[in-house]
């Protein structure tokens, strides 16, 4: 098993190793971003920033037309649900969105069973949540779809590190090299601060990481980042701060301090965010809670990259979206060509395959 499926503390489904499936290149899944090499890493952002500026010209592709996603989301999300369903919309594909407290799963029946039903509707891409980690890659093994990891208990988020990245990308022109990340709260239960790690790394960035102890595990650090004992620690110098709601869904609340005595040790304020450098930027996977893991001040602030990542989020899953069935076509039947992909590149103009900065 995977250091990081270790350190998962709820991995309460027996979903056996944490596998990330095929060469990164050619893979039909998205389970995680542990050893995905940088190269595919970029592609992605690439064809993010694409979509992004599609998106913003309302000039949507069909290059997933006649082919359907499902999103099955088994635990709550407002963010990554609507960002998929939009970003599946805007290249083309019919979405079907299923709920567990509408599904047979209510009356007993398994996760399998119930996705096998879905997919035998000639689904091309599930893109699954839920509680347990390791989910996501029990489905993949299991399911004759492309399965895309949308969070899966204290595991991993692939698409919010994709997302994360190609945001730190627009802040940095680029230049990921010597930079540094903190993140700051709930580290134990965070999916969020796990996809960051993994992703950072490829790109050579340092990830200096705290929060309250019963919530930072000393062994955190395995995963590839460095533990502060203070959130002003963490922050001193920092290029980029990301602030973690405390997962109160995932353990047992006595574990978590009060909401008042967390924004007062953990809190990111105003007053700690003068602490890094000049033109650092703070961000937050949402949802986050004003004035507890991050001040209101500091949400609306000049610093506050929030909205552009919720953007980014719909953009880089259209590309994750491409990626998976570009991957299941080329397994399916290796004689095809790759022809949406290339007509996506016709596409655009050398402009728009700049990473865009904040101001573009
Ligand atoms: C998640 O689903 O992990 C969120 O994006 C972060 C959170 O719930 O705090």
């Amino acid at each position: 098993m995977s250091r990081s499926a270790v350190l998962s503390a709820p991995a309460s489904y027996d979903a056996g190793d944490f596998h990330f499936h095929g060469s990164a290149a050619t893979s039909e899944h998205l389970l995680a971003l542990e050893g995905m090499p940088r190269i595919e890493i970029e592609r992605m952002i690439e064809a993010g920033v694409r979509h992004r500026e599609r998106a913003r010209r309302r000039q949507f592709t069909d290059t997933l037309r006649g082919r359907s996603v499902c999103l099955a989301f088994f635990e709550d999300s407002t963010r990554t649900r609507t960002s998929f369903e939009l970003a599946a919309r805007r290249v083309g594909a019919e979405v079907v969105t299923l709920f567990p407290q509408g599904s047979s799963m209510s009356k007993g029946e398994t996760l399998l069973d119930t996705m096998q039903t879905v997919v035998a509707m000639q689904v091309d891409v599930a893109v699954v949540r839920h509680r347990s980690a390791g989910a996501a890659a029990y489905l993949a093994r299991h399911l004759d779809a492309g399965v895309v990891n949308a969070g899966d208990g204290a595991h991993e988020h692939p698409t919010q590190g994709l997302l994360d990245l190609l945001t730190l990308h627009d802040v940095w022109r680029g230049r990921f090299e010597g930079r540094r990340l903190a993140i700051v709260g709930d580290l134990a239960h965070s999916r969020v601060a796990r996809s960051a790690i993994h992703g950072l790394r490829a790109f050579g960035v340092s990830v200096i990481a705290a929060g309250p102890p019963s919530l930072a595990p000393r062994d955190f650090a395995t995963l590839g980042c460095t533990l502060a004992e203070s959130v002003e620690e963490a922050m001193v110098g920092a290029d980029a701060v990301m602030p973690l709601r405390v997962q109160f869904e995932r353990m047992d609340r006595s574990l978590a301090p009060s909401p008042r005595q967390y924004a007062r040790d953990w809190g990111v304020t105003r007053e700690r965010v003068a602490l890094m450098k000049h033109g650092a930027v703070v961000m937050h996977p949402g949802p986050f809670n004003r004035d507890v893991e991050i001040a209101s001040d500091v949400v609306d602030g000049a610093r506050s990259v929030i909205a552009r990542q919720v953007e980014n989020g719909a953009a880089i899953r259209c590309a994750v979206l491409e990626r998976c069935v570009a991957a299941r076509d080329a397994r399916l039947d290796p004689l095809l060509d790759s022809e949406p992909v290339e007509r996506l590149h016709a596409f655009d103009t050398p402009a728009l395959v700049r990473y865009g900065g904040l101001a573009s």
